[in-house]
C-alpha cells in the first residue's frame, strides 16, 4: 500500500528592515518588551527579509538561514524557537513549522536585521499555523496589524516597526500594556533615501539585548531619557513640515548621544570605529562645504546610514565611492511595508 504524503502549504513573508530616526535604546522591562523611550522609524525598501514558513509533521520546529538549518531539539532555547512557540500559542495552534530566512543584504552589523527578521518570521509563521496569507483574514481571527506587531516586538523590538511602510512610531505609554505602534506618514509622504555606507558586515561587537541593559548604567541615559520628548516633537515637526535640515541636524545629534550612552555604559560597548569616525569627519566637513546633502545616523554597530533626499541619493552614493573610504555601498530609500503570500520565497528571488 502506498502511503500518501500530506501536502503542506507554504506561506512566505517578506518583511522590509527600517532605520530608526529617534532610537529605541533601553527596555524598562525585558520580560515585556516595554522600552525606555519612544521612538521613530523609516521603513526600507530593498534592505528585507524573505522568510517562508511551512507546517510539518516533525514534532519540533526547523529554522534555516542561509542555507543553515537547527532545529528546536537541538536549540530550544534559542530566541527564534522562542519566538515560533510565542506565535503558536498566540494562534492557538498544537503544530511545528520549518521556516527558511534569508536577508537581502548583510545581517548583525547595524542595518537592523532583527527588525525585518523577527518582522518576516511573525508574519509567515502566523500565516502558516493559521493557514492563510491575507490580512483581512488575519484581522478576522484577532490578529489585525497592531497585534501583528506587539508580537514581532516580544521577538525584536524594532521588528515592531517594520509592519507598516513610511514612518512609524512606537510609543512605550505609561505601562507595558499601553504601547502602541503606528504609521504617522506613509512612504509617499516624504521620499527620503538611506544610503549604507557599510565599513564592515562582521557581526556587531554585542547584541542590542544586552547592549539595551548596558545602557542604564551610563551617566548620560538619564539626561538622555529627560530630553527626548522634546527631541521627539522636533522630529515630528521637521517630518510634517518635510524640513529636511531640521530633521538631519535632530537625527545625527540623536544616533551620537545613543552611541555616547553605549561608551559610558557598564559594560562599556565601542560600536563606533576608527573607520565609523573618520567617515564621520569626512562626511561632516564635506556637508559644511555644500558637497554632501547628508545627514549620518547610526544603529548598533559601525555602519553608517547617510539620510538624504531621493532625489540626491546617487550623488550622495558616487561621492561615498570616490571618498577613498573601504567600504561598499547600497542604495535603499523608504518602503512601503511587509507582504504575505501564499507559496515559496522563490517567487521573490529579485
Ligand atoms: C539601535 O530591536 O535589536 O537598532 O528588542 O533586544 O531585539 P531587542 O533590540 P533591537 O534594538 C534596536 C536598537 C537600535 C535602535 C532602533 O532600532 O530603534
Amino acid at each position: 500500500m502506498q502511503l500518501t504524503q500530506p501536502k503542506f502549504q507554504s506561506f512566505t513573508a517578506v518583511a522590509p528592515s527600517n532605520i530608526a530616526l529617534l532610537k529605541y535604546w533601553g527596555k524598562r522591562d525585558a520580560k515585556t518588551q516595554w522600552p525606555a523611550n519612544d521612538s521613530i522609524s523609516m521603513t526600507l525598501s530593498k534592505c528585507k527579509t524573505i522568510t517562508t514558513a511551512t507546517p510539518s509533521s516533525a514534532n519540533f520546529d526547523t529554522f534555516i538561514f542561509d542555507g543553515q538549518s537547527i532545529t528546536s531539539e537541538t536549540h530550544p532555547d534559542h530566541k527564534i524557537f522562542r519566538h515560533i512557540d510565542r506565535v503558536r500559542k498566540a494562534c492557538g495552534s498544537s503544530g511545528y513549522i520549518t521556516a527558511s530566512s534569508k536577508n537581502t543584504f548583510p545581517s548583525d552589523c547595524g542595518i537592523a536585521s532583527s527588525a525585518s527578521g523577527f518582522a518576516a518570521l511573525t508574519l509567515a509563521s502566523v500565516a502558516a499555523f493559521l493557514k492563510t496569507p491575507k490580512w483581512d483574514e488575519l484581522s478576522t481571527q484577532g490578529f489585525n496589524r497592531e497585534r501583528l506587531a506587539h508580537l514581532a516586538r516580544m521577538g525584536s523590538g524594532s521588528a515592531a516597526r517594520s509592519l507598516w511602510g513610511g514612518f512609524v512610531k512606537w510609543s512605550a505609554g505609561a505601562s507595558a500594556t499601553e504601547q502602541q505602534i503606528e504609521q504617522i506618514w506613509p512612504a509617499e509622504h516624504w521620499e527620503l533615501a538611506d544610503v549604507i555606507v557599510v565599513l564592515s558586515s562582521e557581526p556587531k561587537s554585542m547584541k542590542s539585548s544586552d547592549a539595551h541593559h548596558a545602557a542604564w548604567a551610563s551617566p548620560l541615559y538619564t539626561p538622555r531619557l529627560a530630553a527626548l520628548p522634546e527631541r521627539l516633537s522636533r522630529i515630528n515637526r521637521a517630518l510634517a513640515e518635510q524640513s529636511f535640515e531640521s530633521l538631519g541636524l535632530e537625527i545625527e545629534q540623536e544616533a551620537l548621544d545613543m552611541h555616547a550612552v553605549c561608551m559610558t555604559g557598564s559594560p562599556q560597548i565601542q560600536y563606533l570605529t576608527k573607520a565609523s569616525l573618520d567617515f564621520l569627519v569626512w562626511l561632516r566637513t564635506e556637508r559644511r562645504f555644500g558637497r554632501l546633502p547628508a545627514w549620518a545616523t547610526i544603529d548598533a554597530g559601525p555602519n553608517i546610514h547617510l539620510i538624504c533626499l531621493k532625489q540626491d541619493c546617487d550623488t550622495v552614493a558616487k561621492a561615498v565611492q570616490r571618498s577613498g573610504f573601504d567600504c561598499s555601498v547600497i542604495v535603499d530609500q523608504i518602503g512601503r511595508g511587509p507582504s504575505i503570500a501564499e507559496g515559496s520565497g522563490e517567487l521573490w528571488n529579485d
